[in-house]
């Protein structure tokens, strides 16, 4: 990580969720399938900032089960220790924040409430969820009590709400921030808007002027430190939240380092070290899958587009690389590429992974004719619990 240079000017203050302090108000978005632990050291080898584990559900953990309790581990030098919860019910919610609190599990709990996945939204879950304010501020209520008897910072991170006619963060936001919660990070896209389109940043302007007291944080749509120096800018946010755009280029967090810290430099690797970079993320996912090797080669498979993005690099290699089974398998092929080759320039950044068009968000009936939540839809929504796996 490269030393700050005195001279510099920081763009911004270290930003302070609750007792902690960020250096770099940079956050990894936490995203299901990637942001595993062996991801997040590759990021954190880059710059600072902080650095959010795959969404757990309550349930699961209350349930303790192997994978749920593999998502929340960190490695021995990871600190803080960030983990991100998704629940629909107070109840689960409070026993899953008692549950990491009291067994020192985590140094910051995120909660989710921006997934847009119809499976879950037509249960209730995710985006649409704040839409039941009273239901919204139980869960949170919940996760803040058990939390703070630790003194562990509980964050909320939410969408807009379900469709531009429903529309929920500023109100989820200021009473987040009454039920004491440590910050509050905007995706800026409705449900409706799924990720489509470019993430409606003047909305993080009008959170930041509802929000007052902690912080507020951008999300959507940086893709280079430009942009995350483009949206403090435009909406006076306290830190950004990164997510597709840092998918086989970890070393975006050293251009945000920099870029904060007031710096030029940025990274523009060669593919020997993309190649080395996407090698050694295998090594991790090696390690974190327990030695399963070819459990990290099914993973490491879905990073591999991301990684050679604008690269010269041919057809046969990257549908290899796509089916590779082993570490061996992965240097072999790898090794066979122009490796000289350098950065090729503007084709190796920029958008990547989820993109998709808006739709008409999935509800259950009736869920939006008023914001209070009838018995049948909580049952409903205890479903929903079941079927999320991130977004
Ligand atoms: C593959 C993938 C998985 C995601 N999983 C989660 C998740 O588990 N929890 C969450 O709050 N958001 C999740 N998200 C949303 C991101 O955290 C982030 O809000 C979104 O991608 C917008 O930020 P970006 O434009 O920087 O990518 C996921 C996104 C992607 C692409």
């Amino acid at each position: 990580m490269p030393a700050p240079t005195p001279s510099a000017e920081r763009v911004l203050p270290p930003l302070r969720i609750g007792p902690l302090t960020v250096d770099t108000p940079v956050i990894l978005a936490p995203m299901a399938g990637i942001t595993n632990a062996a991801f997040r050291r590759l990021c954190r080898e880059h710059g600072g900032g902080l650095y959010v584990a795959e969404m757990v559900t309550s349930r699961a953990l209350v349930e303790r089960t192997p994978e749920s309790l593999r998502i929340i581990a960190h490695d021995p030098d990871e600190t803080p220790r960030s983990v991100q919860v998704y629940g629909v019910d107070p109840a689960t919610i409070g026993a899953a924040v008692k549950m990491i609190v009291e067994e020192d599990r985590a140094d910051h709990i995120d909660m989710n409430f921006g997934c847009p996945v119809p499976k879950v939204t037509k249960k209730g879950g995710g985006a649409v969820l704040p839409w039941k304010r009273d239901l919204f501020r139980d869960i949170v209520r919940a996760a803040v009590r058990e939390a703070s008897k630790f003194d562990v910072p509980v964050t909320v991170k939410m969408r807009k709400g379900v469709d531009d006619d429903h529309l929920t963060y500023l109100d989820a936001g200021r009473m987040a921030e009454r039920e004491g919660v440590a910050a509050v990070a905007l995706h800026a896209r409705t449900a409706a808007d799924y990720y489509s389109g470019h993430a409606d940043w003047d909305a993080i302007a009008r959170l930041k002027e509802a929000v007052t007291s902690i912080p507020v944080l951008g999300n959507g749509d940086i893709w280079a430190a430009e942009d995350a120096l483009a949206m403090i800018e435009r909406t006076g946010c306290d830190g950004v939240v990164v997510g597709r755009g840092c998918m086989g280029r970890p070393w975006l967090f050293a251009d945000l380092q920099a870029a904060f810290e007031g710096r030029p430099e940025r990274v523009q690797p060669g593919l020997r070290y993309v190649a080395d970079t996407l090698y050694r993320h295998g090594e991790l996912m090696v390690a974190h899958f327990d030695d399963d090797e070819n459990r990290a080669m099914r993973e490491i498979r879905k990073h591999v587009a991301w990684y050679l993005k604008g690269y010269p690099v041919g057809g046969d290699i990257r549908r290899r690389l796509g089916l590779v089974e082993s570490l061996a398998g992965l240097r072999g092929t790898l090794d066979e590429m122009d490796l000289d080759s350098p950065f090729p320039g503007p084709d190796a950044e920029g958008p990547r992974g989820r993109q998709g068009t808006a739709r008409v968000p999935s509800c259950p009936d009736g869920w939006l004719d008023s914001q209070d939540i009838t018995p049948a839809m909580e049952i409903k929504l205890r479903e929903a619990e079941l079927s999320v796996s991130g977004g």
